[in-house]
This record gives C-alpha cells, structure tokens and sequence, in this order.
C-alpha cells in the first residue's frame, strides 16, 4: 500500500511539473486530488483493511494527499506571477496618449452670487466681518430691540438647542438673521476705543435658520448678507446711493431700484428695495406676479437702541443697515423656480452654474 501511495504521488508530481496553463491545473486537480483520485480511493478503502494497517495507510495517504495540494498551491503562485509578467512586457503603456481630463468641482451657485456681492461692496470699503451661527436670545433679539412677544420668537420661526423645559432665561438658538452680527461686530469695534470710535462699514454674511413649513419659497436654511454702516453725519442718502449702486453692479447699469416704507424693530425707518423685474422690464409678468418689481432687500437706518447696544452713542453716531438673501438673488438671475435645490446636492442642477 505504502509502494502504491509513492507511486500516485510521483506521477502527480510528474504530471504537475508539465502544466503551463490556469485550466490545466483545475483538471489536473480534479484527477489527482477529486473524489474519484487514486488518493481518495485509498480512503475509500480503509475500511477493508486490519486494526494494523488501518492507521499506517491513512496517515500515509493523508500526507500524500497534503503534499499534492501544496504543490499545487506553488504551482499556481507560480502560472499566477508568469502571467503578470507575461502581460506587463507584452502591454506597454503609450504615454504619448492624451491623459484622461480630470473632474473639477466648481462654486457653488450660491458661493458665485456671494463673491459677487463681497466684490462689489469690497469696492466701496466694506469689510466681511463673520459671525457665529449659534446664538442668544438677547443677541438675536433682544439687543436688536425686539419687543418680548414678537412672533419671531416664537417656536413657530426659531431652533433652539435645547428643549423648552431647560432652555432658561436666554436660550440658544440657531440665529435667524444676520443682524445679531451688527452687535457682535459694533461692540467688538467700540471696545477697542476710549471714545469717539472711528466707523464701521462692513458686510457679515453666513447662513440662517428658521422653523417653518419648506415651500419653493422658503427653506429652513438659506443665507443672508447683512450690511452696516455706522459713522457721523450718515444718512438715508448714504442707504440708498449705497444700495442702488449695488443694484446696478449686480443687475446692470439699467437696474431700476424703488424704496418701500416697511419695519423691522432694529432700524428707524425701515424699507425695502425693489428692483425692476429682470424679465418683464418692469410690464409685470409671472416672476414678478405681475408687479413688475422684485423685492431684494430689507435695510434702514440703524435705530438708536441698537446702537446704544452695539457701544456707539446715537447723539453723535448714526447708520444704515440692510439684509439681503443671496440664493433669492441667485434666483433671479438664473430664473430658478425652487429653492430646494439650493440643498439638494443634486448634480444635474449644479452643473449648470
Ligand atoms: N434682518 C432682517 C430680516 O431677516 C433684514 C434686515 C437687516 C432689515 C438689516 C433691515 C436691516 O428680514
């Protein structure tokens, strides 16, 4: 039995020794280590044999059959590393082709109206001032003189961080404009002077949140710029040559603009500008419902309680401020219907800027 074991493993060894191909292995496998190999049978037949010889011959065999399955592990190491080499000699690389172009990003929409309004008020001495995201009931509020039940503080328009049983005296929230920078930033800046600080003139944009139903309209979160001015002797002149002169830049030099008296607690008076509608030329069609107006930005002139808030004294010092939303901006001049795609990440609409 021992002589018959040798003699299948030599002639499997043998065999193995002529193989040159992946396939040929597998066969070679099955007829020398499958369930009807010469090795196998050997197993087979151990019951036939005496209580001796039983455990000699398997053992024998079971060594047989362990180095005929390594051997052919090396061979297929081997086939395996002749063929890589095979194949890097025989495929060269051209490298005279052309590379493939690489994929670049690029700004987002939103990004691209930003820079544009960071440039234009650049260039009439505005410096960006960030500020934070998560805020104070006093300073998204209060300090911007706020009356205590104003609707805007309720849960119905504001995220607070914590819930309403824990929320204390002066919650956080998730801001819900930029104005709460127009205090960070003034007393900032008032802090560093004795007296008679010199002004300010700065843009803080960033993103804001609110609580409410999401439409095409109106998102949860969306960016605003916010602008402020404050020094001696400004006045509502200074707003609106200000303010038109931003229209024309960011519209075109026939950019219309109109001032509409409105409110808001933190300026005294307050207004809205309204440019002429991009698309109608002011005869009123659908993107402007028919006004021919489209509203761009709410602004004022800084009330007396902010600035008293913000380190500057309101008898000596006065200013503007305004707020603008940059993808209703972007809205307009790529006539996007919905401003759920601004978050939706998608590709498809993306791509188009
Ligand atoms: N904070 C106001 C808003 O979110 C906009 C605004 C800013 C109005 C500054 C006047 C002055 O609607």
């Amino acid at each position: 039995m021992q002589e018959k074991l040798e003699k299948i493993k030599q002639e499997a060894l043998d065999s193995l020794e002529s193989i040159k191909e992946k396939d040929a292995l597998e066969k070679w496998h099955t007829i020398y280590l499958g369930r009807n190999s010469a090795v196998m049978e050997v197993f087979k037949s151990l019951g036939t044999l005496s209580k001796e010889e039983k455990p000699l011959v398997g053992k024998a065999a079971n060594l047989v059959k362990v180095a005929l399955e390594a051997a052919s592990q090396a061979k297929e190491a081997i086939l395996e590393a002749q063929q890589i080499s095979e194949s890097l000699s025989k495929e060269k690389i051209d490298i005279t082709l052309p590379g493939r172009r690489a994929v670049r990003g690029r700004l987002h929409p939103t990004n691209q109206t930003l820079r544009e309004i960071y440039r234009i008020f650049g260039d009439m001495g505005f410096q960006i001032y960030r500020s934070r995201e998560v805020e104070t009931d006093l300073m998204n509020f209060q300090l911007l003189n706020f009356p205590p039940h104003h609707p805007a503080r309720d849960m119905q328009d504001t995220f607070f961080i914590r819930s309403e049983e824990d929320r204390g005296e002066n919650p956080l929230l998730l801001r819900t404009h930029t104005s709460p920078g127009q205090i960070h930033a003034m007393r900032e800046h008032t802090s560093k002077y004795q007296e008679d600080p010199p002004p300010v003139r700065i843009i803080l944009p960033g993103m804001c949140y609110r609580y409410e139903q999401i439409t095409s309209r109106s998102e949860v979160q969306f960016n605003q710029v916010e602008g402020l001015a404050v020094g001696k002797g400004i006045t509502f002149q200074d707003l609106k040559g200000t303010l038109s002169n931003f229209a024309r830049r960011m519209f075109g030099q026939a950019a219309k603009t109109r001032f509409r008296a409105s409110h808001f607690p933190f300026t005294e008076p307050s207004a809205e500008m309204d440019v002429g509608c991009f698309l109608c030329g002011g005869k009123g069609c659908s993107v402007c419902k028919e006004a021919g107006w489209l509203e761009i930005l709410g602004c004022g002139m800084v009330h007396p309680i902010v600035l008293e808030n913000g380190g500057f004294d309101p008898e000596l010092y006065s200013g503007f401020a305004f707020g603008m939303g940059p993808e209703r901006i972007t809205m307009m001049r790529h006539h996007i219907e919905d401003i759920r795609y601004f978050w939706t990440n998608d590709l498809r609409f993306l791509e188009q800027f």
